[in-house]
């Protein structure tokens, strides 16, 4: 990259003109910017704005946070998924209560240190709330650095997001670090996009770009093939009356841990299994059909699910199953998105 052109001035002047409005941009309130960066891993912008309104209505404070109970907070975020982010923000805000008097610390080393806070977290939080000095680099940055530079390497290794973040370091201003990390956030996700053909004419960097310069756009950035994802085949069973439906609290370790689900068992099973299944949970007569089905992809797992319906007179007792009214399963219990498409067709 040449070091005479101005790619500080240049980035932040187009940033100037061109950056969106959004909740959290509002001022530098670093609970907001914290909240909003943690939602915004792995979720969109246009998909954690509601979220983040919400989530700042209910939840206005680091001590609101730290004593909310866990079914709300579940609540709260049910729907934006990686649930784990929401309990490590809570155990993050019990933390800065009892050390850092309800405010985070304007440190980089002390930020990294509370539950779910990672350097690129540490990095836009230190930088956004607290100007300090620090690179924020996240999948929109390591994709505009690596076309800039014309650096092929994976960037999904860590020893990558180091290096280019020891990289870029350097040309972070010293009046506007956040503004400086946000730009380049900001231009990976509006202009040199993760899907599709960048919009290079609109780039403040298009001359110094080593990727536009050599036709590598399509080549970079370099991401090493995963590992394909587990297919688990389940069944789910919509036990229901005509007002109420059975659900079940997951186990509190792993996958969507401690949320609400339809019951259900591993792999698909036949009518005969479904039988099988009514006499050990007691059931004599119901009704049973299809209820369709649904796919859900986790980060390493897919869940190929298929819903069977049983329709009961009245409620049967069976061992760790709740009844609730079909009112309260929209508005009390957190039910993870995977089961969205069957709670859709009650
Ligand atoms: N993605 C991650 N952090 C962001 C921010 N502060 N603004 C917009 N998109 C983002």
């Amino acid at each position: 990259m040449n070091k005479r052109y101005d790619l500080s001035g240049a980035l932040l002047n187009w940033y100037d003109y061109n950056k969106r409005l959004l909740p959290w941009r509002e001022d530098k309130d670093p609970y907001r910017i914290w909240i909003s960066e943690i939602m915004l891993q792995q979720t969109r912008v246009e998909a954690v704005k509601p979220y983040f309104d919400r989530f700042m209505k209910e939840l206005p404070t680091v001590k609101d946070l730290a004593e909310v109970e866990d079914d709300r907070l579940m609540k709260l975020w049910e729907g934006l998924g990686y649930y784990n982010r929401a309990r490590n923000l809570k155990a993050a805000a019990q933390t800065v209560m009892e050390k850092y008097h309800g405010e985070l610390p304007a440190d980089y080393d002390k930020l990294l240190s509370l539950k779910g806070i990672g350097m690129y977290t540490a990095g836009a939080i230190g930088s956004i709330a607290f100007d300090l000095q620090v690179p924020a680099v996240d999948g929109n940055v390591l994709r505009v650095l690596a076309r800039v530079w014309g650096d092929d390497s994976d960037i999904l290794k860590d020893k990558t997001k180091k290096e280019m973040g020891k990289k870029i370091q350097e040309f972070i201003p010293k009046d506007r670090p956040g503004d400086f990390n946000q730009a380049l956030i900001e231009l990976g996700a509006t202009v040199c996009v993760p899907n599709g053909e960048p919009y290079c004419d609109r780039c403040p960097w298009d001359t110094v770009c080593t990727a536009n310069k050599e036709n590598l756009i399509e080549k970079l950035p370099v991401k090493a093939p995963k590992k394909a994802r587990k297919i688990e085949y389940k069944t789910v069973f919509l036990l229901e009356t005509k007002d109420q439906i059975a659900i079940h609290k997951r186990t509190s370790k792993g996958l969507l841990a401690g949320l609400w689900e339809f019951p259900n068992m591993s792999g698909r099973m036949d009518m005969q299994d479904v039988m099988e299944q009514m006499k050990i949970w007691g059931i004599e007569n119901g009704e049973i059909s299809p209820a369709g089905k649904g796919k859900h992809i986790f980060s390493h797992i897919e869940w190929h699910m298929e819903g069977i319906r049983i329709a009961l007179k009245e409620p049967v007792f069976i061992e760790k199953l709740l009844w609730v009214s079909k009112k309260e399963l929209k508005t009390v219990y957190a039910l993870p998105s995977a089961f969205e498409i069957f709670r859709n067709i009650l």
